[in-house]
């Protein structure tokens, strides 16, 4: 199958053409119902679609409205900004385990991760390398391929990069796209 590559697309069209057994780990940050709803075209159309997949997956989610689907344990970010209520929840889902109806009662791991040294690309969702590669880190090995079907300035993709994964990412809009672009190298950078 094709890998390291990015589209510039609806990923819910997409995903129907993916095959689900090439896939070893999703990874994404869709929109979330509460914050940038609108500005991130939040449908939980696509994110209900995830449940297609029987991968593993990681899927961040607002610490305020509850996740769409069955998952296997939580994690939280905490964004270290000093600010107690500061933090996201990591939903993992990995077919093992079903604590849905236990939700709020099963935190299994904190991971802290600021932006420090990060180059910010102007997307204000954009997440911390150290954060995603956390995660990469430990629930893949070298070869494995990731897709991020919200990629947005493809972090995601990015890391898996740098970490000898491959990867394979999906973004509805265009300027996200093309930094995404630029990031993993598709573009060349201008000189002069
Ligand atoms: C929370 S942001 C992801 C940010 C990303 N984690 C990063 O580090 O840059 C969610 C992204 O999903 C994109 N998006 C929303 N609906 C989509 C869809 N149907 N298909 C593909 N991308 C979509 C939005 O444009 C937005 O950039």
């Amino acid at each position: 199958m094709e890998t390291n590559y990015i589209v510039n697309e609806d990923c819910l069209t997409f995903m129907r053409t993916l095959p689900d057994k090439c896939i070893d780990l999703i990874l994404t940050d869709p929109p979330y119902p509460d914050y940038y709803a609108e500005k991130y075209n939040y449908n939980p159309e696509p994110i209900l679609y995830l449940d297609k997949f029987k991968c593993k997956q990681f899927v961040f989610w607002t610490a305020k409205e509850d996740f769409l689907l069955d998952y296997s344990a939580i994690h939280i970010w905490d964004k270290k900004t000093g600010c107690g209520s500061e933090y996201e929840r990591i939903f993992e889902r990995n077919g093992d385990k079903n604590y849905k109806m236990f939700r709020y009662y099963f935190i299994n791991s904190t991971v802290a991760a600021q932006m420090t040294k990060d180059v910010y690309y102007n997307h204000p969702s954009q997440k911390p390398f150290k954060l995603i590669e956390n995660i990469i880190l430990n629930n893949t090995k070298k070869g494995d391929v990731i897709f991020d079907p919200f990629m947005g300035t493809g972090t995601t993709c990015y890391v898996a990069q740098e970490l000898g994964r491959k990867y394979i990412g999906c973004e509805l809009d265009k300027d996200y796209f093309e930094i995404a672009e630029k990031r993993l190298g598709f573009v060349k950078q201008r000189l002069f």
